[in-house]
């Protein structure tokens, strides 16, 4: 088999698939905004850090720049058309949220619902915002996980119930849906 050459500036498609997740954060008149993110990574464990790359025009880095907090939902197979449905382009005082048809509870440490259809939310805030090349690269603390209690096995994701989205690009996904242990 031959090698081809692949436009760099289209990395992102062959670094994946990537996990999917729902960034839910608020604007300063309290307007709730719900958007699907999959440019995600773990930056440091203690402190517990999280970076997320974003288009400096979406309405999610805006509010997080002007109110820190955000949550953070993983997402899986059971909500993969409201991932979807939230990715489209609305009025920035519109909830996707309730567009998707999903539903908020209470947070437990910042003043932002996590989605109960999510089995996973993050509870997290901003440290640092930079300009990183055409993206604003947001690093930020969790501060509080809530996960759904039959989502674990042996201390890890059970990816065989949870059915994690990942991303590979638009509305492409893989389900990562079993563990492959190595044979040593
Ligand atoms: C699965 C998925 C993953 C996405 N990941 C990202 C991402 O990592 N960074 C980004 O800037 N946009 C990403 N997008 C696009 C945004 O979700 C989309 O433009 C959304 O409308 C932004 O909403 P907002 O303006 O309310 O923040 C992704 C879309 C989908 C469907």
């Amino acid at each position: 088999m031959k090698n081809i050459d692949f436009p760099v500036e289209e990395f992102h498609k062959i670094l994946a698939p990537r996990p999917t997740v729902v960034v839910t954060s608020k604007d300063d008149n309290g307007n709730i905004n719900a958007a699907p993110f999959s440019f995600v990574m773990p930056v440091s464990l203690d402190p517990p850090l999280i970076a997320i790359s974003s288009s400096p025009n979406h309405d999610t880095v805006k509010n997080i720049e002007k109110t820190e907090g955000f949550t953070l939902s993983i997402a899986t197979e059971s909500i993969i058309n409201e991932v979807w449905e939230m990715a489209k382009e609305v009025p920035s005082d519109e909830n996707e949220l309730e567009m998707a048809g999903l539903s908020e509870e209470p947070g437990k440490s910042i003043n932002l619902p996590i989605i109960e259809e999510a089995i996973a939310n993050f509870e997290c805030g901003a440290v640092s915002i930079e300009k990183t090349g055409d993206q604003k690269l947001i690093i930020a603390e969790i501060f509080d996980i809530s996960l759904r209690s039959d989502m674990i096995k042996e201390g890890i994701l059970d990816v065989e119930k949870a059915k994690p989205l990942l991303h590979i690009n638009d509305d492409i996904f893989v389900i990562g849906d079993h563990l492959r242990k190595v044979n040593e």
